[in-house]
């Protein structure tokens, strides 16, 4: 066979050229080259034929396809169905199921439990009787066997192909005709027709490009796993992204073993939906109530420095522990260390503190942390932030029933969040006891058990606590 002709273009400006350099000639960018094949052309002597036909003019398409233009009420296609993999927190991700020819991406840094999930919800389509194909070129045959046999259940009739050749894969899959295909990982596959190396650009959007295309015409389901790189894109900034039809990503801290999914593209659902997991020996269990996860290993009273605040996670409240750590510092300039908040943020709210409540952050070592992983990226964690900073800054405990919701504005108010009345029926739910709350957030229904006190600003809030 003759081997596709392919170009190297510039991701920056656009200047094709014939072999890979370090820089683009045309606008000097370093490292912008990306290969991709060059797409049949009509050819020349054709084309002017049809100019000619025309008159020199083509502007109304004379020689195209003439199509129908059915009214879009008209439009045939099935009602949306899904397949559903009984795993609750997945399948509320994907909003509401597995869409037969979608194409999923799944992204997270190595060794989160991407092919463990994956291989539990082949396992599980399997069972409701979707075919799957597991196609794997990081792990041997052997190593994907024995976490199946970890995995227990249907995991054993997933049908297995180790290869990382895409035409292979491809070619096979439309022989075996699964419901469902995973491809792991989409950096280890490549095509034949690229002259690149597995996992660099190039390969990887071609590869991606041509999964894309068999899982539209042959109706399987592609799921594909790609990790991300230091810099937090999958294969290149957002290469993939723009592809797939969805991404979930995989997250969680190396030590804890709970895993949260989240989807930041979905063109079949909601981008705000999470789901949480917990690894387990027996692979990844979906947990039905976070909130009682992430407070679990709560103390009753709990130490100086902790607030719970409650966020909404797409639909669903959430309630999550905020820890604060104030310390002499040692030499130099004080460290500010932030897990689950924005770092810029953390240095607003202490400029905040010391100018407004006049808590002097100056001398001091801060350490904030949000228990399990989570991301707080609600202005309503705010509060719990402030509280929890101050908390330890005077070294005295928060009540341990108490939750904190809202924005604190530069001038040390507090400002309005938005669905104060569920994230307070799901803290009096958790058996939360008060609630300090942005004064014009406070709901006209209170919840029965829960003593709701407004708080126009920072002050205010030290007064009542300390
Ligand atoms: P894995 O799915 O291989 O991660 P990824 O594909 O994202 O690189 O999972 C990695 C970790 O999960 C590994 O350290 C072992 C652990 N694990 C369990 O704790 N329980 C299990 O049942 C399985 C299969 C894996
Ligand atoms: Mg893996």
């Amino acid at each position: 066979a003759m081997k596709a002709k392919s170009v190297y273009r510039c991701t920056e400006c656009g200047a094709e050229s014939l072999r890979w350099q370090g820089k683009c000639d045309t606008c000097g960018e370093w490292n912008t080259l990306v290969e991709e094949l060059v797409a049949p052309k009509v050819s020349a002597s054709k084309a002017a034929g049809a100019q000619r036909r025309l008159g020199g003019a083509n502007a109304f398409g004379e020689g195209g396809q003439v199509l129908e233009t059915p009214r879009l009420r008209d439009v045939l296609g099935a009602e949306e169905h899904r397949w559903t993999t009984g795993i609750a927190e997945f399948d509320f991700v994907l909003g509401g199921g597995v869409v037969p020819g979608s194409m999923v991406l799944v992204g997270g840094e190595p060794g989160i439990g991407k092919s463990t999930i994956l291989l539990q919800v082949a396992a599980r389509l399997e069972g409701e009787g979707h075919s799957c194909l597991y196609v794997s070129g990081e792990e041997s045959p052997l190593q994907v066997k024995l976490r199946a046999d970890r995995l227990g259940s249907t995991a054993g009739s997933v049908a297995l192909l180790g290869e990382t050749n895409l035409e292979t894969i491809l070619a096979t899959a439309a022989q075996a005709q699964p419901k469902v295909m995973v491809v792991d990982s989409i950096q280890t596959v490549f095509t034949g027709d690229l002259e690149g190396a597995p996992g660099n650009v190039g390969q990887v959007r071609e590869c991606a490009a041509r999964l894309m295309r068999f899982a539209k015409e042959s109706g399987t389901a592609v799921f594909v796993v790609g990790h991300v790189t230091k810099g937090g894109g999958i294969a290149g900034p957002k290469t993939l992204e723009h592809i797939v039809d969805t991404v979930l990503y995989f997250e969680g801290e190396g030590s804890a073993d709970h895993r949260v999914l989240r989807a930041t593209k979905n063109r079949f659902g909601s981008v705000d939906e999470i789901g949480v997991f917990r690894m387990t020996v027996q692979g990844l269990e979906a947990v039905e109530n976070p909130s009682a996860l992430f407070l679990g290993e709560r103390s009753e009273s709990p130490a100086s420095g902790s607030a719970v605040t409650c966020l909404m996670e797409g639909s669903r409240p959430m309630l999550l522990e905020v820890q604060g750590l104030a310390a002499k510092a040692g030499f130099g300039t004080p460290q500010r260390v932030s897990t689950g908040y924005d770092a810029r943020r953390l240095a607003l709210l202490l400029a905040v503190l010391d100018k407004r409540a006049g808590l002097s952050f100056a001398q001091l070592d801060v350490f904030l942390n949000v228990v399990g992983g989570v991301r707080v990226q609600e202005p309503a964690g705010d509060l719990a932030v402030a509280a929890a900073l101050a908390s330890s800054f005077y070294d005295k405990p928060l009540p341990g029933d108490a939750i904190f919701l809202g924005e604190v504005g530069l001038g040390g108010e507090i400002r309005g969040i938005s669905q104060a009345e569920r994230r307070l029926l799901e803290a009096e739910k958790m058996g939360m006891r008060r609630a300090f709350v942005s004064q014009r957030s406070v709901p006209k229904r209170l919840p029965k058990q829960l003593k709701v006190e407004g708080v126009p600003d920072l002050v205010a809030l030290f007064r009542a606590l300390f």
